[in-house]
């Protein structure tokens, strides 16, 4: 699997810089789900984690700098915080040899398309629909 498998037109928020931060997102997503079946590398897996973790939060304090004028930024960085604090839990439990890959992985995919979509999409509109 590669980029063009997952990214879809409708993905974009119309802003080069997040689009180009969103692909990374999933670059890093794929290669989480190509370890899937390799759980038995704990290092490499905790690599490939923490890479998209660490890598969510830069991408989430930037894009909240773009946003910083939107009425509804504090909703958004609530949104954004919740979502960090669930990747902490996340990393708690691969320390604890409780986490579900499978499940982690599909949580991970479904929720950055729909928040990409839903949230990102329509918060870059609206700015964009205001200046
Ligand atoms: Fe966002």
């Amino acid at each position: 699997m590669d980029i063009t498998t997952i990214w879809k037109p409708e993905y974009s928020v119309g802003h080069p810089e997040i689009d180009r931060q969103h692909k990374y997102l999933f670059e890093l997503w794929i290669m989480l789900d190509s370890m899937k079946n390799q759980q038995d590398n704990r290092l490499s897996l905790e690599q490939a984690l923490l890479s998209l973790f660490d890598y969510v939060e830069i991408h989430f304090s930037n894009e909240e700098e773009y946003l910083a004028t939107h009425p509804e930024i504090e909703q958004h960085k609530t949104i954004h915080a919740d979502f960090i604090a669930q990747t902490n839990t996340f990393m708690e439990d691969f320390h604890n040899e409780t986490l579900d890959l499978h499940t982690v992985v599909d949580f991970l995919r479904d929720w950055l398309i729909e928040h990409i979509v839903e949230t990102d999409g329509r918060y870059f509109k609206e700015l964009a629909q205001k200046s």
